[in-house]
This record gives structure tokens, sequence and C-alpha cells, in this order.
């Protein structure tokens, strides 16, 4: 595992950063990245997705092909991530490599290429199973669960937790995409159709709310907690976030984190989703990487979690992280059609769209960010504003 590094007092305007990905998280970190006087690559699929609308530097390829991803990062200091869902193994290949000063060929005047958050960090995070068991190591209290890759592990799943569970995918799931919740008998026959497959199936918890922290770590390992927030699902899917929220578990939680990132030498920002079931914090999933709970940070913060996963990566040290107003709330804008959007004038939140290329049903098309006094009011005007978009 690599040691961490000093932080550094100036940065060379002729950076290549690489993220990969070109969704709306990579589209948020280029437009953070470029004003830092970096230039941005995006490599994905297709020339309409949202990262690629602002930014000219566009490999089109698959992030998950050896071919192309070594290609990416022969123009590159610095790789990122906007998914965790990335097959990993060209990417310790290229780290190897770029270890080793070994030419790939890696551009020459820049013979190192610093890949954040690690392959090794990213293996562990991108699978359910190996996450839990991570957060369970660290002493992180988490729903307790069992792996289910066939039938008859469904079958033990009901029995042990016969008040209903949830099954998750271990890869690749999101926004409740693989996620299967099973309360009868009848769902258990319907869950057959999903083998073979990789699971974990966790009891159904009876939480008071969903709660999310997102935190930043540097390569000297110093740490930035961002404000805890209340996050609301509809569906699986985010809907709104509001905050900062208080919880008296939080800092003890916070310290276990903070150990478990030092173990990972984590670098970059890592969002940790909670349950609240009144008498515990719970941690229900780890995202490595900038995630949506915290886009507030965007106008109710003096930075970014976009802005500080980059400075994270370029191994600078970090502003002092302040708090704008005493609340936020932030609304996301989902597809409820196909057909094509229609945005208000004039609204009193400030608007981040993506330009995806079509509105679609459950698709995540923006999101809106309010800041004043006290939450409440701001999510009351968060949702009646948001019945002004035909989605
Ligand atoms: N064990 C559980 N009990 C009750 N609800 C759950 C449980 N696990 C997940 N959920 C609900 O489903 C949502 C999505 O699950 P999550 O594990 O976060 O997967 P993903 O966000 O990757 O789709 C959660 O935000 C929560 O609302
Ligand atoms: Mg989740």
């Amino acid at each position: 595992m690599a040691k961490n590094k000093a932080l550094k007092n100036s940065r060379s305007s002729q950076l290549q950063l690489g993220i990969v990905g070109g969704g709306q998280l990579a589209q948020m970190l280029a437009l953070e990245a470029a004003p830092l006087g970096i230039q941005v690559h995006i490599l994905s699929e297709k020339e309409r997705d949202p990262a690629v609308q602002v930014c000219k530097n566009w490999q089109k390829g698959n992030p998950n092909s050896r071919k192309d991803v070594i290609e990416f990062s022969q123009k590159l200091d610095l790789l990122t991530f906007e998914s965790e869902f990335y097959e990993m193994t060209s990417y310790f290949e290229i780290q190897e490599k770029a270890l080793q000063g070994a030419s790939l060929p890696l551009r020459q005047e820049s013979p190192s290429l610093s890949i954040f958050p690690s392959p090794e960090a990213m293996q562990i995070l991108q699978n359910r199973s190996s996450q839990k068991a991570a957060l369970i190591k660290a002493k992180i209290p988490v729903a307790p669960s069992i792996e289910v890759n066939t039938k008859e592990d469904l079958t033990q799943a009901w029995q042990k937790f016969p008040k209903g569970f949830v099954l998750k995918k271990c890869r690749g799931g999101y926004d409740g995409y693989g996620t299967y919740y099973c309360q009868s008998q009848d769902d258990l026959v319907k869950l057959h159709a999903l083998f073979p497959a990789e699971f974990i199936a966790e009891p159904l918890i009876s939480f008071k709310r969903e709660l999310a922290v997102t935190l930043i770590r540097s390569q000297d390992g110093s740490l930035e907690t961002l404000p805890l927030v209340e996050s609301h699902q509809e569906q699986s899917r985010c809907d709104w976030v509001i905050g900062p929220v208080k919880h008296k578990k939080l800092s003890g939680l916070l310290k276990k984190i903070s150990h478990l990132l030092q173990q990972l030498n984590y670098v970059g920002c890592v969002s940790f989703e909670l349950f609240d079931t009144g008498t515990e914090l719970l941690v229900n999933e780890v995202a490595p990487r900038v995630h949506n709970s915290a886009h507030y940070s965007q106008e109710a913060l003096s930075h970014s979690q976009f802005l500080l996963h980059v400075l994270a990566g370029l191994g600078e040290k970090f502003p002092k992280v302040k708090l704008l107003s005493p609340a936020f709330c932030m609304s996301n804008l989902v597809g409820q059609s196909n057909e094509p959007a229609e945005i208000p004038c004039n609204l009193s939140g400030h608007l981040h769209w993506y330009g995806k290329d079509e509105n679609r049903v459950g698709r995540k098309m923006g999101h809106v960010n309010y800041t004043g006094a006290a939450t409440k009011e701001l999510l009351k005007k968060a949702l009646l504003e948001r019945k002004k978009f035909k989605l």
C-alpha cells in the first residue's frame, strides 16, 4: 500500500486529469476541475453524455475495455472514477506500470500516473459483500447479512429473516436497480428467476429516517467531513436531501470511519448512507466517489464535494470548508415520462441540469439546490417549485 504523500504548494497548468465515465457526476467534476487550470479528459461511450457536453477532450471508449483504458491513461497524470462499478483489472495494471516508472507508454513528461481512489480501495468497496466485511472489520455498525448465491441460499435467507429481507446485487446496483424486497412466499418464488447471480440478503430495517455523510480524505491523511444530511428516497431513489442534521452517535461513527479510510489508504470523496433506527446509526452503503446526497455542497458550502475530490487527488491542502447558510435543501429532478422535459424560468433555487440526451422515467435529469434559514421551509418551497417542471 502506498505511503501518504506530502502535500503540494503549486500545480502545473499542464496537468491532465482523466475522469472515467460521462454522466452527471463526471460533468460536475469536470466543471470544478477546469477553473483550477487542469486539463480534463473524459472516457465514455456516447458523445451525448453529460460530461462530454462540457469537456472537449473526449475519448470514446468503454471503461471496462483494457485497450480503451490503456489508451486513455497515456494522456494522463491523474485518473479518477465517476462510478464504483468498473472492472479494476486494467486500472491495477496501469497503476503497477506507473509505480515501476515503466512505459505503457505513459506520457513522456510525466512518467507517474496516480489513480484515486486506488484500485485496491475501489475493488473492496465496489462489492457489497467485501464492503460489508470491511465495515464489520472496522467495527462499524451494519445490518446483519448473509451471502445468497443460489436458490437454496434464498430459502435460508427466508428462514434467517422471516419478517422479510432485502436482496441486493453484490455488484452494479444503484438507485434501487439491483435491490429486491422479499416479504412473502410469493416474492420468494419470483426471486428464483434472478439466479445464478451474487447477492447479499439483509433483514428489513425499520428506520426512522435515512441519513448520509460525505468525507474527503487527502493524500496526507487529513480528513474533511461535510455536514450530516437527511436523505429521502422514493422507490429506492434519492428524492430530496435536507441538512445540516445532528445525531448523537455521529462522532463515534466518524472515528471508526476515519480508521477504515486510513486502512484503505483512501484518497478522494466517499459517502456513507446511513439508517437512523432511533437507537442506532447503521451504515447501509458506502459509495467511493462523489455522491448525490452531497450535491447541496455546490451552493451551501464554500467548497463543493467535486472541488474537494479533485484537490484530494492533486495532493493539495484542503481549504477551510464553511457552511454558508443555516439550512439547505436539494431536490432531485427525476424523469416521469419519456417526453422532452420543460424547465420553468425564475426558480428561486439554483438549478443544475445535466443535459442528458433524453428524458426517461426514473432517470435523474438534474437537481435544484436551496439555501436559507430553515430546512422545513426550504423543503416545502423545493417540492412546490418542482411541480412547475414537466419531467
Ligand atoms: N435492509 C433494508 N431495510 C429497509 N430498507 C432498505 C434496506 N436496504 C435498502 N433499503 C432501501 O432501499 C434503498 C436502496 O438500497 P441501497 O442498499 O442503498 O442500494 P442502492 O442505493 O445501491 O440501490 C435504501 O436507500 C433504502 O431506502
Ligand atoms: Mg443507496
